[in-house]
């Protein structure tokens, strides 16, 4: 039986333009898959878009048009025809310095043009050593959707990924996945009144260790990292995730 997870790709700023032609070939399924996200380099996103996959962008900016140099707008990336935006990412909040603040921004813009948001959080490890896993998600959740309104939450997805687990064969326990979503579904319930969001797993997932990490019964999928660029290996990943 299909399952209904969901599998973003998140290939951050990877591959040459050669690296993608031969991805798509590669990268192939005979049937529309709506479970699977790719999110490209936005300068190879058009190449992505007629794919019988969807198509995320890893970042997008809150303004909606205007002399800003380099960034792309919500309404732009909407006007291509891409579904997802991935929002918050630690790599985005640590090495651009985006605050909670910005976050919140894009995600109440791009709601408005019918995006599904992947809202990454996560601790550090330093968070973590310090006992303060809990402290900091609440807080990132709270202030990323702060002014979100109940009817837009069925397009959220959060994406929970310990800074301290991505990009270097190390996952949490199955256990503390487990217990963390659980948290993260709570504070979604206490404060913002919705009981159905889908919360991810990301952080080192690769195709040695989704079995174990597709049986933890609250997690609605995963975020994958470094294992999205190699096309065999994300494929191997949705094949147990999605298809069993
Ligand atoms: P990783 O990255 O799978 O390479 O750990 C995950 C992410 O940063 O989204």
């Amino acid at each position: 039986m299909k399952s209904d997870k969901l599998v973003v790709g998140n290939m951050k700023m990877n591959l040459l333009a050669s690296d993608v032609s031969l991805y798509l070939k590669e990268f192939h399924f005979d049937e529309q898959q709506d479970q699977v996200v790719i999110c490209p380099s936005t300068i190879y996103i058009p190449y992505f878009l007629k794919q019988p996959y969807k198509v995320g962008i890893q970042n997008l900016f809150f303004r909606d048009k205007g002399a800003y140099t380099g960034e792309i707008s919500v309404s732009q990336a909407a006007s291509l025809g891409i579904d997802y935006a991935i929002i918050g990412h630690s790599e985005r909040r640590i090495y651009f310095k985006e605050s909670d603040q910005d976050i919140n921004k894009k995600i109440i813009s791009a709601l408005k043009y019918g995006f599904h948001i992947i809202l990454c959080i996560g601790e550090t490890a330093e968070e973590k050593g310090l006992l303060k896993t809990a402290r900091v998600l609440k807080r990132q959740l709270l202030n990323d959707l702060r002014n979100v309104e109940k009817e837009f939450f069925s397009q959220i997805i959060i994406a929970y990924e310990p800074v301290w687990a991505i990009g270097n064969d190390v996952t949490p326990t199955m256990v503390e996945i487990e217990e963390t979503v659980q948290y993260i579904k709570g504070i979604i319930l206490q404060y913002f009144g919705y009981e159905d969001i889908k919360v991810l797993y990301g952080g080192s997932v690769n195709s040695k260790n989704i079995e174990e990490l597709n049986q933890i019964p609250n997690v609605s999928g995963f975020l994958v990292g470094g294992a999205s660029i190699n096309a065999e290996e994300f494929l191997k990943i949705i094949e147990v995730a999605v298809k069993k």
